[in-house]
C-alpha cells in the first residue's frame, strides 16, 4: 500500500513509512534517513528523464532510494557501508518488488561516479565529526575520514560532464566542485539542487 500510494503520487508521512523498517531502524529515522516528502521532491528533480540512473551517496536503510524508485521512472542505486542496512533495504526491495533498484555494500570511495547520471548527498560524512550522531559503531570513524571522503566525492562529480544533477541535503558544501552552480533551494536552504556547468 505505501508503495503503491507512492507510485500515484498520494502523500505518505514518515511515520507511516517507517513502518517498512525494524524498530532500531525506524529510531534513527528523524536524525539519518530523509523525509519522505525531501526524498519525492529531491528524486523528481534527478529523474527528469526515464531510466536515468540516480546514485545515493551513502543509501542508509534505502529510504531516498525507494522513495525515488517507486516514485519517479528514474533507476536508483544506493552505495551503502554498514552492511546491516544494505541487508534491510534489500530485503524491503524484494518483498515490495521494487525493482528499478539496487543496494551496493561498498564503500564510497570505491564508487566511479561516471557509472552513474545523477547524485544524491545527505550528509553522510558528518559522523566522521559528530560523535552525538552516531549510527552504530560497526564503522572506523575518523575526523581525518570526513576530509577523505568528502574530496573523493568532489573530485569524482568534477568528472561527470556538463548537465550533471546533484542534490544535498544538510550538507556543508564540501563535497561540491566548482564546476557545479546552485540552481535552486528550499527548506530554508537545507535541500539544494545543483548542476553542473563546466
Ligand atoms: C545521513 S545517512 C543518509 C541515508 C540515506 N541517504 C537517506 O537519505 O535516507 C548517511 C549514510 O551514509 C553512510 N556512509 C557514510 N560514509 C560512507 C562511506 N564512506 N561509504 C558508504 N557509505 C557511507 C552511513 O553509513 C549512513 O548510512
Amino acid at each position: 500500500m505505501i508503495f503503491k500510494k507512492l507510485k500515484l503520487n498520494i502523500n505518505i508521512d514518515d511515520q507511516t513509512f517507517n513502518k517498512l523498517y525494524p524498530e532500531h531502524i525506524k529510531g534513527l529515522s528523524s536524525q539519518h534517513w530523509t523525509p519522505v516528502a525531501v526524498a519525492k521532491i529531491a528524486a523528481k528533480y534527478l529523474a527528469d528523464k526515464p531510466d536515468k540512473k540516480i546514485l545515493d551517496i551513502g543509501a542508509g536503510a534505502g529510504k531516498f532510494c525507494l522513495v525515488g524508485a517507486a516514485s519517479t521512472k528514474g533507476k536508483f542505486y544506493g552505495v551503502e557501508q554498514r552492511s546491516s542496512l544494505v541487508k534491510v533495504s534489500r530485503k524491503i526491495a524484494n518483498k515490495y518488488k521494487i525493482n528499478n533498484v539496487e543496494f551496493i555494500h561498498s564503500n564510497i570511495n570505491e564508487t566511479i561516479f561516471t557509472d552513474f547520471d545523477a547524485f544524491y548527498f545527505f550528509n553522510s560524512f558528518y559522523e566522521n565529526i559528530d560523535s552525538s550522531c552516531e549510527i552504530d559503531d560497526t564503522v572506523v570513524r575518523d575526523k581525518n575520514l570526513y576530509d577523505v571522503y568528502s574530496n573523493y566525492v568532489r573530485e569524482q562529480l568534477d568528472k561527470t560532464p556538463i548537465g550533471t544533477l546533484l542534490v544535498t541535503y544538510w550538507s556543508k558544501w564540501d563535497e561540491i566542485p566548482e564546476s557545479f552552480d546552485l540552481m535552486d533551494t528550499a527548506y530554508n536552504g537545507l535541500l539544494n539542487f545543483w548542476r553542473k556547468v563546466s
